[in-house]
C-alpha cells in the first residue's frame, strides 16, 4: 500500500505566488503515534468551518483508514479512506498543513488512497466536501448528494451539521485491479 516517496505533479499553484513542489514527502500508512497530530490538525480546519471535527476516539478508531504525508518527520498532511460497502469507499479528513497547500501534497494522499481503493477491488470513490474544485481537479464529478446510497448518512446523522449541511459530493469511478 502506502509509503513509497511519490513525486508531486508539476502544476503550479494559483494567485500570484508560485509556490515550490514540496519535495521529500512520504505518504504512509499512519501508526497510533499519528493519532493526536492528525486530530489536531483535522480539528484546527473544522474550527474554522473548512471540515468535520473529528473525536480522538474517532481517530483511533478508524487508524486504520489513515495514510499520512510527512516531510523531514513532520506530519504535514492527513487523509481516510472509508470502506461503506462492497461497492463503495469514502475519502474522509482530508487535511495539509495550512504552510503547505497548494504544493501538490493533498493530491499525492489521494492518489496513495485511490491505489488503495483499487487493490481493495471498490469501483467507486466518493467524498462530501467543502474543496470540490481540489477534487474536481483530479478527475472526481459533481453528483446530487440524494443520489449517494442512504448508508451514507448514518455517519451525517450524528453530525453536528445535519440536516442544514452544505457539503457538495464528489464521485471517481475506479478501473479495478483484477
Ligand atoms: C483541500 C486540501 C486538502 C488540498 O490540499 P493541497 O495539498 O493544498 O492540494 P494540491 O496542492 O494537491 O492541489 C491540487 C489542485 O487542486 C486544486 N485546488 C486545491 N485547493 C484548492 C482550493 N482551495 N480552491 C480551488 N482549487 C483548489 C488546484 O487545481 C490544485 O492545483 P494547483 O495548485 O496547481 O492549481 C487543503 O487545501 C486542505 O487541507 N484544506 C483544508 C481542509 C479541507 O478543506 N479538506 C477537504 C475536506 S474533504
Amino acid at each position: 500500500m502506502a509509503g513509497m516517496e511519490r513525486r508531486a505533479p508539476s502544476s503550479r499553484a494559483k494567485g500570484d505566488a508560485v509556490l515550490p513542489r514540496a519535495s521529500g514527502v512520504t505518504v504512509r500508512p499512519a501508526v497510533v503515534a499519528d493519532v493526536e497530530a492528525m486530530a489536531e490538525m483535522i480539528n484546527a480546519y473544522a474550527a474554522r468551518g473548512e471540515m468535520l471535527p473529528k473525536s480522538l476516539n474517532q481517530v483511533y478508531q478508524n487508524v486504520r483508514d489513515f495514510v499520512v504525508a510527512e516531510q523531514a518527520g513532520r506530519l504535514i498532511g492527513c487523509g481516510a479512506l472509508h470502506v461503506l460497502w462492497g461497492d463503495l469507499a469514502e475519502i474522509r479528513s482530508l487535511a495539509v498543513e495550512e504552510a503547505f497547500r497548494r504544493r501538490g501534497i493533498g493530491s499525492q494522499i489521494v492518489s496513495v488512497l485511490l491505489h488503495d481503493a483499487r487493490e481493495l477491488g471498490l469501483p467507486q470513490v466518493f467524498a462530501l466536501t467543502f474543496k470540490p474544485e481540489f477534487f474536481q481537479a483530479l478527475g472526481f464529478r459533481v453528483v446530487d448528494r440524494e443520489s449517494l446510497p442512504r448508508k451514507i448518512w448514518v455517519d451525517c446523522i450524528d453530525c453536528v451539521r445535519f440536516p442544514q449541511c452544505d457539503e457538495v459530493a464528489v464521485i471517481l469511478d475506479l478501473e479495478v485491479v483484477t
